[in-house]
């Protein structure tokens, strides 16, 4: 099949995203609080749904087959070089004879808008080559912003952002947030800290010293510059909740000493250095609650629930839940999360906001929804993968479900991606990554 044909397959067809409200989203972001964070779904799109490899050296080569060659990565790959994007896209050389790849720089950078200097801010983002980071990254990026990225690679990547880098507006340093740094900016977020549990706990004296200095000196970096701070705070401050769901008045049910301590209270702290910084300094602070997040670019690599079912599910492998599977969870999808945190980074709200999906799923029944959705993508039986049960990990919490009813009231912000329509879009990100050999 022509690779026209393929990007009709994956975008007009199956990519069609129908929101909570029953409405399609084509649009993420709103304008609110004198700052437009409004962008084009697919232009996000383009920048992680998109096929590294758009030759290879075969087709080249005009050899026998090459046609099929190429139908079959393309066919592969979630296809988003349409919609006027392609030429936004990497044009490095896959060598499937060897396994090689030639890379090439990008002649183009996407589109960014053109803002008017008094409404372009400088923006700061610490572990914006993680996850959330490189998302968060992509809107401002995409709305006209300067944005420097911090990160000491920890667990974020240069590829999540490698589409920017050489882009005037664009800065990545490699920096580790335990140490100062000196840059004029007008908005800080502050999301370095690795927040996984393989990763926080492999050294959780590293942990808690990225949560408390790491934080100090962004603050600090605040104090001096005026800028506007926000936490990547998290629902483990909640520890093992005994309210439910949670509000933000609750206090929580943290182990100080258990092997999760190191990163719950360590952003415990952090939030309370946040507040001495506010208090005391009168530093603009904002501090977000982030509840489990998912989506593309989330390293698939590093235990958390989501990651692991569609990894384990592509693979036909065994797909894992532990303790029977009666604890609950809720999953927000990640373009809601930066709605969320860009929301409330332009508000004027200093008291800490949940920023999470309050619809609470079982992990056995999530397990089977993740199954489903994968075996509609491969064209296979549910029924040919197998669900296996664990014993449960230490002090991992039984329920947890935010209370957003102060991010609805005072940000104007709830979740509009339904977990299903955000599965359907991270399990094409992750089944082109397997194709193209990079997980
Ligand atoms: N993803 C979620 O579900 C979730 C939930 C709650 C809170 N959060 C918070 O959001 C933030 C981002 O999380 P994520 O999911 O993107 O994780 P991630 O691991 O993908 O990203 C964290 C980034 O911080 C960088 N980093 C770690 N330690 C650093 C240091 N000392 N100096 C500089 N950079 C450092 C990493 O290299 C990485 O790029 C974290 O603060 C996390 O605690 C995330």
């Amino acid at each position: 099949m022509p690779a026209a044909d393929h990007a009709d397959l994956y975008y007009d067809s199956q990519v069609k995203t129908i929101g909570k409200d029953g409405n399609e989203i084509t649009t993420v972001g709103f304008d609110r609080f004198g700052f437009n964070c409004e962008v084009p779904l697919n232009a996000l799109r383009s920048l992680y749904l998109r096929p590294h490899y758009v030759n290879t050296a075969i087709a080249h080569k005009g050899a026998n087959g090459a046609s099929a060659q190429v139908a079959k990565v393309d066919e592969e790959h979630a296809y988003f070089a349409s919609d006027g994007n392609a030429e936004y896209q990497s044009k490095s050389i896959y060598h499937p004879d060897s396994n090689s790849i030639s890379y090439t720089t990008l002649s183009r950078f996407p589109p960014v808008t053109l803002l008017p200097p008094n409404q372009r801010k400088r923006v700061l983002v610490t572990g914006g080559a993680g996850f959330v980071g490189s998302h968060l990254v992509d809107r401002l990026m995409l709305l006209g912003h300067e944005v420097t990225v911090l990160d000491n690679f920890f667990t974020g990547s240069r590829t999540n952002v490698s589409h920017w880098v050489g882009h005037p507006n664009f800065e990545l340093v490699r920096h580790d947030v335990v140490e100062p740094f000196m840059i004029e900016c007008d908005q800080i977020y502050h999301l370095a800290c690795p927040a996984s549990p393989p990763h926080y706990q492999a050294n959780p004296v590293k942990t808690i010293k990225t949560s408390f200095l790491g934080t100090l000196n962004m603050l600090g970096l605040a104090k001096r510059t005026k800028a506007r701070f926000l936490l990547a705070s998290t629902s483990e401050i909640y520890g093992d909740p005994e309210v439910h769901p949670q509000p933000e008045t609750y206090w929580g049910n943290v182990n100080p000493n258990g092997i999760r301590a190191c990163y719950d209270e360590g952003k415990r702290v952090a939030e309370t250095l946040t507040y001495g910084f506010h208090r005391q300094d009168g530093v603009d602070v904002r501090i977000a609650r982030i509840f489990n997040t998912f989506g593309p670019r989330m390293n698939p690599q590093d235990g958390r629930v989501v990651s692991n079912f569609i990894i384990q599910a592509l693979r036909n492998e065994d797909m894992t839940v532990y303790g029977g599977g009666k604890q609950t969870r809720s999953f927000q999808y990640i373009h809601d999360l930066i709605d969320g945190l860009i929301a409330l980074m332009n508000s004027d709200v200093v008291e800490p906001v949940n920023l999470g999906n309050s619809d609470e799923f079982e992990i056995g029944n999530f397990a089977l929804v993740v199954r489903d959705i994968v075996a509609d993508l491969q064209k296979k039986d549910p029924s040919e993968y197998r669900i296996v049960d664990r014993p449960m990990p230490k002090d991992d919490p039984q329920r947890r479900r935010p209370d957003t009813t102060r991010a609805k009231e005072m940000l104007g912000w709830q979740p509009r991606w339904t977990v299903e329509m955000g599965l359907g879009e991270m399990v094409r990100y992750y089944k082109a990554k397997m194709v193209e050999g990079s997980i």
